[in-house]
């Protein structure tokens, strides 16, 4: 290829040797074919055809050569060399812990769970939905609360989350202010500044321990435990006095210090938030790492984020799907309780599988070695004259040094020795001890803070420490009731039965590693072996993201390059990589948005526009931003109604903050009159936000920042290979022209001494851990091969379209009639003459041995489908195979063959304990259940067949009887 991405007769988008060959699906030959089907020429042919000239960029990618896999790798191990593995005992919300290497090879570096999807298909998703289950299990438990949700972005957004819970859920005092504990992360306190600010929520920060709580109305209160001066507290009376006063509580915990502290539920608070990134999930630089809310009941349908329910199948086995989902923002848009769609489902199943490993003596017995070197720590310390900040601790022992300098001398010393300590503030230290921490430790840090000449000297200090009492907290604080206590929690003690057990769950779900997921607006393709290698090198996994700056050389310098190479992508002037998901980067981005309009006295404008079409998230994170919601109408053919925009501007004349729109749209479509759309918006004085998930369709070939947006967010979980793990990881860097570039998130460090912009998330890189897959992928495609796999995975959707199209119209088209990336299938005049819907064929696609396509979204009633550049071409056309038998089917039920209740669509999908079940009264075979297309069953025999575990799940029985936490075992029992 001579040109990449330019338009003119040169670009010929052919895929470059090397891992582009490998990353793509498609070959010369099959794109062809392709091709020809379609009747283009070349493949060049077909992207002038399909993306209009007016959006087409003027130059190639200005990216470095593309490298090879072997080189990608020695490059990361370049910059993994620039960082310094140092024993962190930080702290502050993050510490060190064992990830048993059963979790890691089995659970983090398996592509059975990694490449999973979000479990909306729950029939397809058994195995991660226990898992999920689990961990709200779990952290119900150790919470001591009632019902625990399935994993939130980060413990200081979720703090954010559970203000925003108390204000809705505690209605009479709505308007009052929320009074929060001075003894809270300094990162937490950043973070929730800047999401109240927004929404106009009042908070008030107060020493609460010393001076009780305020006078005035309260809404909520929010504590700590431990506290940020690892303080461990009794907080039973401030929690009583503030439900007198008619607040809610929220406390903010440790999950560790939990198994053997009273919890928050049984001191009276009504929420606890907080991170299991001490479960056995790395450092990661600070992320990703899930982070969990559990709430009393009565406040379920308030929750935020998703939530894991038990139901029952067809036959009336116990089955799992998620909850009451008409709380969240694919359904209720700015109604919506959060924003929040990906979240960490995968750290939350690690975390999930540390619980059932460890069960919860090991746990307790972890937090008791833990807290022991905590205690002895102090007390040598203490013994030696040191002043400590509390002597009522779990983990963390802080140390009041006589002056800065003092506090020096023992940073250095310990650094020297191999250990970060917390700086505080000037004068004082922090030290946490966790999972890791051994003998050594110990002596090193009795040396680095002076009390021997040499760490060999330092047993005998610890020898002589005598303990007085059981904790180093008041005997009232001790957990008394029982936690864990269902069977999943005591099963599993082996590697062996771990092993099998997470083998046993993964092989219940369909993911991207047996089958093409065909999600529209999800763009799942290939997540390389060699993207995901470095992340878990301790020299970037291991990593605290408030390890100094000098250790952190190499990390920066990755994320440095990576968000140069994603401005050159978009055309924007920068790129914030912290937020932890698309829903952040909206949210970040809008905040940019309002920033601006601020700061040119321009408050009056708090209007978005947001086409009916939009991903839900838009909607739910302008709320949050503090806007209001405008809907512009969409056109007969798809586009945005140009009339009704000009109505909606006009009807608010200078309002107008800014307009959120998708491109290519929600339709699958480049709009020709984007460029309009944003001129008439920045005529009006607003911002253009262009929702960046659908960038598959434009890397290479069109930039936002430079057809008319302003800012963007990216999803790197989509378009640049972060895995979808189930839900998250998410990666949502948010992009902007220079004259948002002040207004970008500020550091959480940063922000508590500044006037920068509020942090969106706990640190200043958010999911920094999975940012080495997106360089890597930047790094082995080069501007070249990106520029090809956008062409491809044009080529594949539209092949799809058309092969498609006697069955299945495709709902949008645009310049050409050709789709972008993704084509929305039609299935409403089917339904209408059959009674079969979308989801009966969702569900028969499961028995075919396909996850579905992106259900009745942006359309009620059709099927959206995104094969990506990486499916080839007996992928595709196995899934043209499947959806073409299954109109068959469809067909016969039109024709009064079957009766649409007794059709294998409305029966589907079929468990083999179904089909092999020895009474069989339905109208069609047994082999038509399972076999439905001789691919299945090759010569004879069916391999590679995948029978879900259960039969179609009745979702409104589980929301009717709410079940969020693991059934009893008898549940399970054959009746
Ligand atoms: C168009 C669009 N916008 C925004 C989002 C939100 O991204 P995330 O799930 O990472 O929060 C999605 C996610 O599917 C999306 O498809």
């Amino acid at each position: 290829m001579t040109l990449s991405g330019t338009s003119g007769a040169a670009a010929d988008y052919s895929i470059p040797t090397g891992f582009p060959a490998r990353h793509m699906g498609p070959t010369a030959t099959s794109s062809q074919t392709m091709l020809d089907a379609l009747g283009y020429e070349s493949l060049s042919a077909l992207v002038e055809a399909a993306v209009p000239s007016s959006i087409r960029q003027g130059a190639p990618l200005n990216l470095p050569p593309a490298l090879s896999e072997s080189a990608t790798l020695e490059a990361l191990r370049r910059y993994a060399s620039q960082n310094q593995v140092k024993t962190q005992m930080i702290g502050q919300g993050f510490y060190g812990s064992h990830t048993p290497s059963v979790i890691l090879r089995n659970v983090l570096e398996n592509p059975a769970w990694y490449t999973a999807y979000t479990p909306y298909q729950p029939e397809i998703s058994q195995g991660r939905l226990e898992a999920l289950l689990n961990y709200q299990t779990m952290v119900a438990d150790l919470t001591g609360l009632d019902i625990a949700n399935a994993s939130l972005l980060d413990e200081a957004s979720a703090v954010a989350e559970a203000i925003l819970l108390m204000r809705r859920a505690n209605k009479k005092l709505a308007q009052a202010k929320v009074v929060v504990d001075a003894d809270i992360f300094p990162q937490t306190r950043a973070v929730i500044a800047g999401r109240a600010e927004a929404v106009g929520i009042e908070l008030e920060f107060v020493d609460l321990a010393a001076d009780g709580l305020p006078e005035g109305e309260i809404c909520g209160v929010v504590l700590q435990q431990p506290g940020n001066s690892g303080a461990v507290r009794d907080q039973r009376e401030l929690i009583s006095q503030a439900k007198e006063r008619g607040a809610l509580v929220t406390v903010a915990a440790d999950l560790l210090a939990l198994t053997l502290i009273t919890p928050p539920g049984e001191q009276g608070a009504d929420i606890a938030v907080g991170s299991s990134q001490r479960f056995g999930v790395p450092l990661f630089f600070g992320g990703p790492h899930a982070a969990f809310m559990a709430v009393c009941s009565g406040l379920q349908r308030q929750l935020p984020g998703r939530l894991v329910g038990v139901s029952k199948d067809a036959e009336g086995r116990p089955s799992y799907r998620l909850a009451l989902q008409t709380r969240e923002q694919h359904i209720r848009r700015e109604k919506a309780t959060s924003n929040i769609c990906t979240a960490q489902a995968l750290l939350a199943v690690a975390a999930s599988m540390y619980g059932v490993y460890h069960g919860p003596e090991g746990l307790a017995q972890i937090a008791r070695r833990v807290h022991t070197q905590a205690r002895a720590l102090a007390e040598v310390l203490g013994g030696a004259g040191h002043q400590l900040v509390s002597a009522s601790f779990f983990d963390t022992v802080q140390v009041r040094m006589p002056d800065a300098e003092a506090a020096e001398v023992v940073l250095a010393k310990a650094e020297g020795a191999g250990i970060n300590l917390r700086r505080v503030d000037a004068a004082t230290i922090g030290v946490s001890t966790d999972e890791t921490t051994t003998t050594r430790e110990m002596y090193l840090l009795a040396y680095a803070f002076g009390l021997v000449e040499k760490p060999s000297q330092a047993a005998e200090l610890y020898d002589r420490v005598e303990f007085e009492g059981e904790y180093a907290f008041v005997d009232e604080l001790i957990r008394e009731s029982e936690y864990m206590t269902h069977p999943v929690f005591h099963a599993v003690r082996s590697e062996t039965q771990m092993m099998r057990y997470l083998r046993k769950l993964a092989d219940r779900d369909l993911a991207l590693d047996r089958t093409m997921i065909p999600l529209g607006s999800c763009t799942m393709k290939l997540n390389a072996a060699t993207e995901m290698e470095a992340i878990s090198w301790p020299e970037f996994a291991g990593i605290h993201p408030y390890a100094p700056e000098h250790q952190t050389a190499g990390w920066r310098a990755l994320i440095e390059d990576l968000q140069n190479k994603l401005a050159e992508v978009t055309g924007y002037a920068a790129v914030s990589i912290q937020p932890n998901a698309g829903s952040q980067g909206e949210y970040a981005g809008l905040l940019a948005i309002r920033q601006y309009h601020l700061a040119n006295d321009d408050a009056a404008r708090d209007i978005c526009l947001i086409p009916a079409s939009a991903h839900g998230t838009n909607a739910s994170s302008a709320v949050l931003a503090g806007l209001q919601v405008a809907v512009v109408a969409t056109a007969e053919d798809g586009t945005i109604d140009l009339a009704d925009l000009d109505a909606k501007i006009g009807a608010h004349p200078d309002r107008i903050a800014a307009i959120m729109i998708t491109y290519p749209s929600t339709h699958g479509v480049y709009e020709s009159d984007v460029r309009e759309v944003c001129k008439r918006v920045h005529d009006a004085g607003g911002q253009v936000y262009i929702d960046g998930a659908n960038l598959n369709a434009l890397v290479g070939l069109a930039q936002p920042g430079e057809f008319g947006g302003d800012v963007s967010h990216l999803n790197l979980h989509k378009t640049f290979c972060i895995p979808h793990g189930g839900g998250g990881p998410g990666v949502g860097p948010v992009a902007v022209a220079e004259h948002l570039v002040e207004f970008l998130p500020g550091s959480p460090a940063a922000a508590s001494l500044s006037d920068a912009p509020a942090p969106v998330t706990s640190t200043a890189y958010g999911s920094a851990g999975v940012l080495p897959i997106s360089w890597a992928y930047l790094a082995m495609m080069g501007a070249e091969g990106l520029t090809s796999a956008t062409a491809h995975a044009l080529l594949s959707a539209n092949y799809i379209a058309a092969r498609l199209k006697d069955y299945y119209p495709t709902l949008y088209t645009g310049e050409n009639g050709l789709v972008a990336h993704e084509c929305i299938l039609d299935l409403r005049e089917l339904t209408k003459a059959s009674g079969i819907t979308a989801e009966d064929v969702c569900k028969r696609l499961i028995d075919y041995g396909f996850h579905a396509p992106t259900l009745a979204f942006p359309v009620a009633g059709t099927l959206m489908v995104e094969p990506t550049e990486s499916e080839d071409i007996a992928e595709i056309e196995r899934f043209i195979e499947a959806m073409i038998a299954v109109h068959a089917e469809i067909q016969q039920v039109i024709d009064g063959e079957h009766d649409a209740a007794n059709s294998p669509l409305k029966h589907a999908p079929h468990p083999a304990a179904v089909v092999t079940a020895d009474a069989w009264d339905r109208a069609y075979t047994r082999q038509q259940a399972a076999y439905p297309v001789p691919g299945l069953n090759g010569a004879g025999f069916a391999p590679d067949k995948y029978f879900p575990p259960v039969s179609r799940i009745d979702g409104a029985h589980g929301d009717r009887n709410l079940v969020c936490s693991c059934p009893a075992p008898e549940a399970f029992e054959v009746r």
